[in-house]
């Protein structure tokens, strides 16, 4: 594995009365064993996409065709969005064969007339991602651009699209039955925020010249191997449990990630999005907050030191930071210091000093390191968070894979634009 785990910095020993035991993290095998026994059996859809290789031969055949395409824009939103947005910053793509943009995770006509600027119309693939097929913003974008490419390319404006969608039902499904669009299939069984691994993710990636291969393989490799682990090797146990445990003795809901890794802040975004649909219903939960290193230490930091102790906190870095450069400082007195340091001590030494002076204050934290930033370590990081918000979520008694508090506004909003079967919701909202 190219990640590891520091725990030291949960625990009394190092942060005082705050901190729980290591015997703290002994409970509760059944469920970790549950768990894995259901990976094991196939039963959760997140886990079985990486190892159908059939997926990454549909995404390579639709993108053969569309090898002409200089630019593609992906529209979608949430889990349908973050998770090839956060492949595209995180990895580093020499001469990536198409430009990627995105679009559809808002209603702001800014977006669309920002796009518009960028893109030549002759030369853009437009892929509306939308498992449901039913998602106002993808769904506004996709006439946006289907009406602006069908007046300027007539009939061939079909050539220009892709959806990824449901594999049998849906109106995206229904319009590119209609019009002879290619589509990619969603399966049933993978909720959207664990569709990166999933056409969702993957087509985009291809398109950004990202190794697919390796990268699913990478996750499917992570996967069988926690089923050899301990539950004190398995880090991705180590972490939810940690989680659940400072719920149940400190009362401590919320979990800050805070990579040193720049190319890792739209990460955090799918992480939120991951953790937060996952884990916040019922009543219960742990709500994930992200933030940056070492950026936010000028913006968040001195309240997760001395604010009111509400969170833990999870840092990631890495071994070996890309691109490292040594400075020289030899004749600038004041910065002798750092005079040949190399900036991959230095991030390193930042994220180090953040993480003991919240220690020193009690606060609790554990630190990811990865080996450096490649697919590899990307396919190992998304396993590694999807299984570990499993775990958590078991352990909270949540269900991990649906999200009834977005229908619910989903459905408000419907009310109010009119769409047929939700009257009784525009009733609602104008006698509240
Ligand atoms: O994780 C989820 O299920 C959601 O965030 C969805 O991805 C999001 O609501 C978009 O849904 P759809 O792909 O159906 O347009």
């Amino acid at each position: 594995m190219s990640i590891s785990l520091d725990s030291s910095l949960l625990f009394s020993t190092k942060i005082g009365s705050n901190g729980i035991k290591p015997q703290d993290l002994t409970i509760k095998k059944d469920i970790l064993a549950k768990i894995n026994e259901n990976t094991k059996k196939g039963s959760y859809g997140f886990v079985n996409i990486v190892k159908n290789e059939d997926i990454i031969q549909k995404c390579q055949a639709i993108y053969d065709q569309k090898k002409w395409a200089k630019y593609m824009i992906v529209l979608g939103i949430g889990g349908s969005d973050l998770g090839a947005r956060m492949l595209q910053e995180s990895l580093e793509i020499e001469n990536p064969p198409m430009q990627v943009l995105f679009g559809g995770d808002t209603t702001d006509p800014w977006q669309y007339y920002d796009l518009t600027s960028k893109i030549e119309i002759e030369k853009t693939v437009v892929v509306v991602v939308s498992k449901s097929g039913s998602t106002i913003e993808p769904a506004c974008g996709y006439l946006y651009f289907k009406n602006l490419f069908r007046k300027r390319l007539k009939d061939d404006w079909t050539k220009h699209f892709i959806f990824i969608t449901d594999a049998n039902q849906g109106i995206m499904f229904n319009e590119g039955k209609k019009n002879n669009v290619a589509m990619l299939p969603v399966p049933d069984d993978v909720g959207g925020r664990y569709s990166v691994l999933s056409a969702v993710g993957l087509l985009p990636a291809l398109s950004m010249g990202i190794d697919i291969v390796k990268l699913v393989k990478s996750a499917d490799t992570y996967f069988n191997s926690i089923l050899k682990q301990t539950p004190v090797e398995n880090i991705a146990w180590q972490i939810a449990l940690s989680q659940y445990q400072y719920q149940q003795i400190n009362n401590i809901d919320i979990v800050v990630l805070m990579p040193y890794l720049v190319r890792l802040e739209l990460f955090g975004n799918w992480f939120r999005q991951l953790w937060a649909e996952s884990l916040g219903k019922d009543g219960k939960g742990i709500l994930p907050i992200k933030a940056v290193g070492p950026k936010d230490q000028h913006s968040q930091v001195q309240f997760y030191n001395q604010g009111k102790w509400l969170s833990t906190f999870l840092f990631i870095g890495a071994t070996n930071y890309a691109h490292d450069i040594k400075l020289l400082s030899k004749d600038d007195k004041d910065l002798q210091y750092l005079d040949g340091k190399y900036f991959n001590d230095i991030v390193r030494a930042e994220c180090l000093a953040t993480r003991v002076s919240l220690a020193k204050n009690g606060r609790p934290s554990a630190y990811i390191e990865i080996d450096k930033l490649n697919e590899t370590t990307m396919g190992e990081l998304i396993a590694m968070f999807e299984l570990s918000v499993v775990y958590l979520a078991e352990l909270l008694a949540v269900n991990a894979f649906d999200q009834p508090g977005v229908e619910a506004g989903k459905n408000y909003m419907y009310g109010l634009l009119g769409k047929k079967g939700y009257e009784d919701k525009a009733k609602e909202i104008e006698t509240f």
